[in-house]
């Protein structure tokens, strides 16, 4: 699948694309669980499962941004929206998380959630410009298996 707007192509990750997907969230610097569900094989892992779509936005052949789509069956999640700084606010964010967005609705999927840390006000800003509603008195609640999952 690709889709291309002006010279921006968003196409689907696959998994020798995994350093490059390093590379970017790490100039984009989101924090990301190298020893955890990040490990190389845990994504290829994430995508055999089948409920995880990971889009790059390239810009000749250069990815500048990414996004995960990923869905329970009941309700969608985008999660890893990353811009490299050079490329911020020209619509790339918004190009993903609308393709993103497609993907999970085409799967019959009609609530998209995203997760915001607080400090995190640029993606605040930016997931409420593109229509996502703040849900307040919702407290965010894991168990997890292992403290670097
Ligand atoms: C969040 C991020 C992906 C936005 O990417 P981007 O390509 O700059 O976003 P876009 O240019 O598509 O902007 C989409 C909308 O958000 C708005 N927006 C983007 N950055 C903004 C900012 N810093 N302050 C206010 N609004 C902002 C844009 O104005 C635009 O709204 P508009 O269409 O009404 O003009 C980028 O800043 C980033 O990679 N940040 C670091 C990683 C991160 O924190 N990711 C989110 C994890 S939850």
């Amino acid at each position: 699948m690709e889709q291309i707007s002006g010279n921006i192509i968003i196409r689907n990750f696959k998994i020798s694309d995994y350093d490059t997907l390093i590379g970017l969230w790490t100039q984009a610097g989101l924090p990301f669980k190298s020893k955890g569900r990040d490990t190389k094989e845990n994504i290829r892992k994430e995508l055999q499962r089948g409920c995880a779509s990971i889009l790059l936005a390239e810009l000749n052949n250069m990815a500048i941004g990414t996004v995960f789509a990923t869905h329970d069956g009941r309700k969608g999640w985008i999660n890893r929206l990353a811009v490299i700084p050079e490329f911020r606010k020209q619509g790339i964010g918004k190009m993903l998380v609308e393709k993103a967005e497609s993907i999970l609705i085409d799967k019959g999927i009609g609530i998209i959630a995203c997760l915001i840390e607080d400090y995190n006000k640029t993606s605040l800003a930016t997931f409420q410009k593109l229509g996502y509603n703040e849900f307040n008195g919702i407290h965010y609640l894991t168990k997890r298996i292992h403290p670097d999952i």
